[in-house]
This record gives C-alpha cells, structure tokens and sequence, in this order.
C-alpha cells in the first residue's frame, strides 16, 4: 500500500493468499522461508520467518537484506504508482487537491537485472487481462526463470478467491493448469520448478 495522507492508501483487490500458500508448501517441503508480507488478513503459517512491510519501498529494503536466496517468488501485487508526496495532514474534503502519481520502483526487475542479488531461482508472476505473451515479455523484461500466468476475467475472478487458475511460463515453455486451489497451485508450482531445475542443471 501507498499511502496519501495519514487516513488514505493506494492499493489493489489482491488478498496476498497464493503467496502464503506457496510459502506455506515451501515450509512444509523443508525449506527456510522469508515471507515478506504487505498488509494482509492472513495468518502466516508457522516455522517461517515474517518481515511485515507496507510500501514498495520498505518491502525493497528488505528483499535487500537477504543474500543467497536459492528460490525468489514474486508474488506480491506491488503498486505501481505511489503519490509524489505523502501529506502530513488529513486531506479535507473542501481542499483542492490532485493526486500527483510518480512511477514506484519495480522489486522483480530490479533484482532479476542485478547479478549478485539474484536468486538461483526466479519467479515472477503476471496478473493480466491480455494474453500469455504478456506474461513472456515480463519474463524476459524482468529476466525471471518461471513467470506465474494469472488470466483474470470472469473465469478467474482470483482476487481474494481460494481458487487459481495459473499457466506456467518460461522462455521455451507454457504449461497450462486447470482451475485448482490455491494450495494446489502452490504444489504445481513447486513441483514445476523442481522439474525445471532437473532439465536446467
Ligand atoms: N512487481 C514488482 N514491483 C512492482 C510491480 C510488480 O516487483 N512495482 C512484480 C510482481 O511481484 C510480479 C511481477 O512484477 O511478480 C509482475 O507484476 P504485475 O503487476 O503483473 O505487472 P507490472 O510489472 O506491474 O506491469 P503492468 O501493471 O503494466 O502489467
């Protein structure tokens, strides 16, 4: 989230429940696992660790701090825009103001072009309306190894559900998934990434 002033935010439908999921499935699977979390309902599974964050900002310093990540999910809907300035004071409704939005930073593509912080593994995920090819351009813009492909139309009405409907992307390969849960999906995902390491290595 973004904030405006010290009442209003800038943010999207998006629940952050795919992302606890796979953290979830990673743990289980015995991995040691960061969640870096905006503002969710959620209950963080347990026997990760959870670093809460608000802004695009905060959450970049502290992907920072970690060093020698052998898998990175991007999962978070990061907003892309933030307001220039946030204002001290509660807007009033008689003020005269436009909000003035600047560009936020993109965390993925930041990380996926920076050589010693990338992680051995990269996922990216694209929510889009548009087609595949989309998420591949993001593929390649953000140099991700896998993008996670959510179409969202009336099929997948994904925010806040407890189903998805991902495709799976990498520069040479699309797989399709049907519609499952989102803890199914955690699962083909990481089942996914452990098949493309085994034709990568
Ligand atoms: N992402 C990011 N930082 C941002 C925006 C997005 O790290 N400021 C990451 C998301 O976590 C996701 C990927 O980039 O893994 C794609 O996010 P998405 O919202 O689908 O696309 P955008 O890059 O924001 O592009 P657009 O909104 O134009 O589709």
């Amino acid at each position: 989230i973004e904030m405006i002033d010290p009442v209003r935010y800038i943010s999207n439908q998006s629940s952050g429940k795919q992302g606890y999921e796979i953290a979830s499935q990673l743990s289980l699977n015995g991995a040691k696992v960061t969640l870096i979390s905006g503002p969710t309902n959620l209950t963080a599974p347990s026997n990760i660790k959870l670093v809460k964050i608000k802004s695009a900002k905060e959450m970049y310093k502290q992907v920072q701090k970690i060093s020698n990540i052998d898998y990175g999910f991007f999962t978070a809907a990061v907003s892309d825009f933030k307001n220039k300035k946030i204002i001290t004071k509660k807007i009033k409704k008689n003020d005269n103001y436009n909000l003035d939005l600047v560009k936020n930073i993109d965390i993925l593509k930041k990380i996926g072009n920076d050589k010693k912080r990338k992680p051995k593994v990269l996922i990216g995920f694209a929510a889009e309306t548009g087609n595949v090819d989309l998420a591949r351009k993001k593929l390649i813009e953000k140099n991700c190894d896998i993008i996670v492909y959510n179409k969202i139309d009336e099929y997948n009405k994904v925010f806040g559900s407890d189903f998805n409907k991902i495709t799976l992307v990498t520069k040479t390969n699309t797989k399709e998934i049907k519609k499952m849960t989102k803890v199914n999906c955690a699962k083909k995902i990481i089942e996914y990434i452990y098949n493309y390491q085994l034709i990568n290595e």
